[in-house]
């Protein structure tokens, strides 16, 4: 009897400590540097590709530019005031390569965006949140644009000449590094040339350039990987990883084909990028060498599109992260076949997906609330590279701008529910959680039109005033509490229906 009061008791708290995060678990926000700082032009920063793409292209949907965005380049004291109040154990932010190479390349520095960006790391620590810092987040320089940018596996030295300034500058300060964000996102909305997604520099080169830009930003990485474990891991005693971004693709039925098509999938997005860095064996996925290789031949190209690794390079990009950073939005369920033109990514994977019309919605038609997939893609990291230490980079929920927030709450509730679950339940070895966005900002091709942050930004104002909005109050009881009360109601605000 006495036994069985104890093991009810040991369950009872198992299972209570099961809703919590664990004691060592670390929260955050993330930016990054065109988005919210404007002073585009300001105290000697160089011209970057998003500085082109918004003053001479025209796809983004409100012809708008980041020339002033959040303005958090003059606004250090106030966002950082916002984020210790906010309870956070990490910003993350991007540093932006033409504000410290203004010729992009390393023979001049420029004094200012040092000391820009020593008074945001410095402010960061004196009040208890520890930067972690983006290397490039897609803002390349446009002089090294105008040799080719990422399709010049040249870059790959330009981009560890830049790393270096800022570990010489910034590293004694600085323990996490994220070498490149989403270099997925980068190569194709930036090369591949399909309307349904163009980033700058808005190339025109399906099924050719992304591959080439993949290949050299993986190169870029483990230079840049390398280059801190030989000569500053001793001494700076960092960790150097990489943001990867993917869907979760779900099988359209229990059907092999279906389950082969999503699988595929996966390994297209994530396993592109993750693949040669966090695998067992490095190099591209099987699937990814074999069909562009196989479709390659067929449309008559000399060699596979798909540029391959030499042993040494498979070698040096093996291993070379001590984390992964995963930025992960929405789902999406897949089935074999696709009728998309040739060449291109899209038929290079075979694949056609699509989302449930029932899934709740946000403002950005690409993004559906399904939480249960950030739970299995967690697992498919997990059982695909080893269980290596995870931190999530990214998650968020777009809408209009609302202050009364409801949408987000209930996005990051649930998102936060099945990652804590994710941990506690399945052994995921998620160390971090980083809510895409600290504030309101430039969202790419969609200019001002969706809104991630938990602090909304009054773009009409010169000001560019910040708000906090219900979101953040969840947030902040969440990292306060270890945990997510689901009918949490910070004061002030109508109840959520
Ligand atoms: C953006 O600019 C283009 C080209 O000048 C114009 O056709 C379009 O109507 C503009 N869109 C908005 C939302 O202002
Ligand atoms: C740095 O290099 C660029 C490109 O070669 C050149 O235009 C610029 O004048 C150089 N800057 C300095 C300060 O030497
Ligand atoms: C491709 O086109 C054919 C003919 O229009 C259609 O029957 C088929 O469903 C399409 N396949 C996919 C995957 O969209
Ligand atoms: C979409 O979701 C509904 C409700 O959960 C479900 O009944 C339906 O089977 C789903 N459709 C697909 C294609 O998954
Ligand atoms: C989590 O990742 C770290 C760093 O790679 C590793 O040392 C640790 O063993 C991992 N934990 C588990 C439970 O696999
Ligand atoms: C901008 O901020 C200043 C100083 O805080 C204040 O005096 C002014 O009223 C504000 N302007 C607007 C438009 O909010």
């Amino acid at each position: 009897m006495r036994t069985l009061i104890v093991v009810l008791l040991l369950r009872c708290l198992a299972s209570a400590d099961d809703q919590k995060f664990p004691n060592e678990f670390k929260f955050g926000v993330a930016t990054s540097a065109y988005q919210v700082e404007g002073a585009w032009n300001v105290n000697g920063k160089g011209q970057n590709i998003w500085d082109t793409a918004t003053h001479y292209n025209n796809f983004i949907v409100d012809n708008s530019t980041g020339d002033v965005a959040c303005d958090a380049y003059h606004k250090t004291d106030t966002d950082v005031n916002l984020l210790k109040n906010l309870g956070v154990h990490f910003y993350r932010f991007s540093i932006s390569w033409s504000r410290i190479l203004p010729y992009g390349f390393a023979n001049y520095t420029n004094p200012d965006g040092i000391h820009y960006y020593n008074n945001l790391i410095n402010k960061l620590l004196q009040n208890g949140i520890q930067p972690m810092v983006t290397i490039f987040h897609w803002d390349l320089p446009q002089s090294l644009q105008d040799l080719g940018g990422w399709t010049n596996p040249l870059m790959s030295d330009y981009l560890l000449d830049y790393a270096k300034v800022l570990f010489n500058q910034f590293g004694d300060r600085v323990k996490y590094w994220i070498t490149i964000n989403e270099a997925q996102i980068l190569c194709t909305g930036g090369y591949e040339g399909s309307p349904l997604m163009k980033l700058a520099p808005d190339y025109n080169s399906p099924g050719i350039g992304p591959y080439l830009c993949g290949h050299t930003l993986l190169l870029s990485h483990y230079k840049v990987y390398r280059y801190y474990q030989k000569h500053l891991k001793e001494k700076q005693k960092g960790k150097v990883g990489i943001t990867h971004q993917s869907i979760w693709y779900e099988p359209n039925s229990k059907n092999k084909d279906d389950v082969n098509a999503a699988e595929t999938k996966l390994q297209f997005e994530l396993g592109w990028f993750a693949h040669p860095i966090f695998s067992k064996y490095g190099d591209y996925p099987s699937v990814m060498k074999q069909r562009i290789g196989r479709l390659s031949k067929e449309q008559n190209y000399p060699r596979s599109r798909l540029p391959t690794f030499t042993m040494h390079e498979i070698r040096e990009l093996r291993g070379s992260a001590d984390f992964l950073g995963y930025n992960h939005y929405t789902t999406r369920i897949c089935k074999p076949g696709t009728n998309a033109t040739q060449p291109s990514l899209e038929s290079d994977a075979g694949v056609t997906c699509f989302q449930n019309s029932s899934w709740p919605s946000s403002s950005a038609p690409w993004l559906k609330v399904v939480p249960w997939g950030f739970r299995k893609i967690l697992n498919w990291i997990r059982t695909q590279y080893n269980n290596i230490e995870v931190i999530v980079t990214e998650n968020g929920f777009a809408d209009r701008g609302d202050i009364n927030d409801c949408g987000r709450v209930k996005y990051m509730n649930s998102y936060l529910e099945e990652l804590r679950d994710a941990i506690n339940k399945d052994g995921c070895n998620v160390t971090a959680y980083i809510a895409w966005s600290f504030l309101d900002n430039f969202e790419w091709g969609s200019g001002y039109t969706q809104k991630f942050g938990l602090y909304h930004v009054d773009f009409n104002s010169p000001n560019r005033t910040r708000t906090a909005k219900r979101s953040s109050y969840n947030y902040q009881n969440i990292i306060k509490t270890g945990k997510i009360d689901k009918n949490y109601q910070p004061p002030g605000f109508q109840k959520c229906t």
